[in-house]
């Protein structure tokens, strides 16, 4: 059965590598999740889960510290970063090294990031299909503009291997809907799950979805 959802008010969110030659692509995914959507991109764009989260890929408990970083909102979504993080397996080829994260979040329901190396770039984009307000699927882009002789299957089977870290993680979470906080309110009137300061991307997105007059899959 088809549903109609409407007059789309933005164009499809950019993804300015994809048509970038200099750069070789894949995608990953579909994931299947038991949990809000939102709840999917809240954890992908929080960086302080990878120490414990992505062990020996994107984080280490040696280096669990995350520096302070800048979060604008605007008409076009949420920009994060630079955020300077030290991985041991950033992009699944086993290269450890210093990574530059940079974000956005373009839509409610995607987010775009950019991972620089002294290899080079590495770009994914994520995007979800909410089908309840507790099931989503993740769809994932990626690009990246150096080869270190990895193959794309390693790469697809990095990206499944880091997912289901976060699926455990997403949908041990309650409530399964993401709870949101409003402009007038403070953190100390909030939620115990969300308060330091490199939480300040959460509650920037939270109060963005409140503002947008979200209201499936939050609560
Ligand atoms: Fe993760």
């Amino acid at each position: 059965m088809w549903v109609c959802l409407g007059e789309p008010s933005q164009d499809v969110p950019s993804f300015p590598e994809w048509n970038d030659l200099s750069y070789r692509k894949f995608v990953f995914g579909p994931y299947h999740c038991h949990s809000s959507g939102f709840r999917v991109i809240e954890n992908a764009f929080d960086v302080s889960h990878f120490s414990f989260a992505h062990q020996g890929s994107l984080g280490s408990p040696e280096h669990p510290e995350i520096e302070d970083y800048e979060v604008k909102v605007n008409v076009e979504g949420i920009t994060i970063g630079k955020i300077s993080l030290w991985q041991p397996n950033f992009d699944g080829s086993g290269t450890d090294g210093k990574i530059e994260w940079s974000q956005k979040i373009c839509r409610p329901l995607t987010l775009y990031q950019v991972k620089e190396s002294v290899q080079g770039k590495y770009s994914l984009l994520f995007t979800v299909t909410p089908i309840e307000e507790n099931e989503s699927l993740i769809w994932g882009l990626a690009a990246m503009n150096y080869s270190d002789g990895a193959s794309e299957s390693d790469f697809q089977a990095f990206q499944d291997r880091l997912w289901a870290e976060d699926a455990e993680i997403i949908e041990s979470q309650r409530p399964v809907c993401l709870p949101l906080l409003s402009q007038s309110e403070t953190n100390s009137d909030w939620l115990p799950e969300v308060h330091a300061q490199c939480d300040r991307a959460s509650i920037a997105y939270r109060r963005w979805l409140k503002d947008l007059g979200i209201t499936f899959g939050v609560c």
